[in-house]
């Protein structure tokens, strides 16, 4: 019997797609820049049919890629060629809101906005939240540890994890979804998978933490004169405001290239070169406490040239997309290498003054655009018009690495990555990693190349 036979009879022959114009979808990233043929793409429908599709998997010695929404940007969830291709897609179930806890469990599936829709009439709130929201799966947050636009206030996906379900490739359950508050019992599997990139398991359904929903929010930009004085505001800020939220940071360049691709018209009168969005959140009106923090911050920090409000939902939405419309924008004009990296608060400004010229050296007469989440010093490198992407993820990561940050803030390593985390993960480290490898996937049977090279 093919592995093809035997998965239809798993899981239903409408399920396991093979026809090109099906499957094309699933086997291009959203970058475009990672593409191969699957073999096959499989649509489980459970937890259970996910291990019969595993195990299939291994008997037949054939690579299995999980796949969430697709919204990945290292080229962790495309196959390569010749990999059956596991869709999370029918795991969409969402189980009852326990608000006494204030937790949810649902599916690999749910999307971050029907995660939204399903516990905001209760009261209750994601603490995950980015551009991506109607097309990124919990399970794809998970497995990435994605961060956004919200770690600010509640950290990464990592601290919303309490419990989780999942399928090692022998095709065994892991589930540790009862979340109690208190449970000291051998080591702590939910944080092991959590941002293990889809190499050691296939995650199937989440337990989250929930935060109160907040009725009022309020969003302000400021104009600045240097990124130190974005950080400065920063800083003022967080001192005088418990209920902020949000601090994204964008440039010139990148708010020319967003009002060029949307048609918007400049957010503050003028050329700037840096712009803060921050964004507070609670259950009170913060229009003045807002008003007032930023009077404050404006004596403080000579730098901040300007600075407009949004109260309403409309201008706050407005607001907000000059920031979040970076990607589609960037995306229009050509494919980008997409460098998402971190740097100390104090490289910052270094970094952001040296990158373009970095690029040079490899890319002459490339464009770099940089945006990011100026609270974690999560920038994010963009770059067009290059032809070596090779050499451009090179000298960048090699030159982030000499800052002492990240090459992966929040992202993901990937296959886009994987030839550089030696870069800042010691042998030790590394050695530690591939043996927890070869301990759960012995066959590597799961997401071969990502985090590590091939
Ligand atoms: C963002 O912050 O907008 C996302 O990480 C997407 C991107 O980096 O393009
Ligand atoms: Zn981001």
């Amino acid at each position: 019997m093919t592995l093809e036979t035997d998965l239809r009879d798993a899981i239903g022959d409408k399920h396991v797609l093979v026809d090109p114009s099906v499957t094309a979808s699933y086997e291009t990233d959203w970058t475009r820049r990672f593409a191969g043929r699957a073999r096959c793409v499989v649509r489980p429908a459970d937890t259970h049919e996910v291990a019969s599709v595993l195990q299939l998997c291994g008997r037949h010695g054939v690579t299995v890629v999980t796949q969430g929404g697709n919204t990945g940007l290292v080229g962790g969830g495309v196959p390569t060629g010749g990999e059956v291709v596991l869709s999370t897609s029918r795991l969409r179930h969402t189980g009852p809101v326990d608000t006494v806890s204030g937790q949810v469990t649902v599916g690999a599936g749910v999307t971050v906005t029907g995660l939204q829709q399903a516990v905001r009439p209760m009261g209750l709130d994601f603490g995950v939240d980015f551009a991506a929201r109607d097309s990124a799966t919990i399970g794809g947050l998970v497995s990435t540890n994605a961060g956004g636009e919200r770690v600010l206030r509640y950290g990464s996906t990592r601290q919303q994890v309490v419990g989780l379900e999942a399928v090692l490739a022998d095709g065994s359950v892991v589930s540790r979804l009862e979340a109690l508050p208190k449970d000291n019992t051998g080591y702590d599997l939910v944080g092991l998978l959590t941002g293990s990139e889809g190499t050691l398991a296939v995650i199937t359904a989440v337990r989250v933490r929930l935060w109160p929903l907040f009725t009022h929010r309020t969003v302000a930009l400021l104009a600045l004169e240097t990124t130190s004085d974005a950080l400065a505001a920063l800083a003022a800020l967080k001192l005088r405001l418990v209920s902020l939220e949000a601090a994204e940071l964008f440039l010139a360049d990148g708010l020319a290239l967003v009002m060029g691709h949307t048609g918007l018209p400049a957010p503050i009168p003028g050329d700037h070169p840096a712009y803060l969005l921050v964004e507070c959140a609670d259950r009170v009106d913060l229009g003045d406490a807002m008003l007032k923090a930023l009077e404050e911050v404006g004596a403080l920090v000579p730098g901040i040239v300007d600075i407009v409000m949004g109260d309403d939902a409309r201008s706050r939405a407005n607001l907000w997309r000059y920031r979040e419309a970076h990607t589609e924008s960037i995306n229009a004009i050509g494919i980008p290498v997409k460098l998402d990296v971190a740097v100390p608060h104090a490289q910052l400004e270094r970094a952001l003054q040296e990158l373009p010229g970095v690029v040079a050296q490899v890319a002459p007469g490339s464009r770099t655009i940089v945006f990011g989440h100026l609270h974690e010093g999560n920038l994010h490198v963009n770059v067009l018009g290059a032809n070596d992407h090779h050499a451009v993820t090179d000298v960048v990561l090699k030159y982030v690495a000499s800052l002492r940050g990240s090459i992966s803030a929040e992202h993901g390593v990937g296959r886009a990555k994987s030839e550089w985390l030696s870069l800042t993960r010691s042998p030790a480290e590394i050695a530690a990693m591939r043996s927890i490898k070869a301990a759960l996937d012995p066959g590597q049977l799961l997401n071969p190349g990502v985090i590590f090279p091939g």
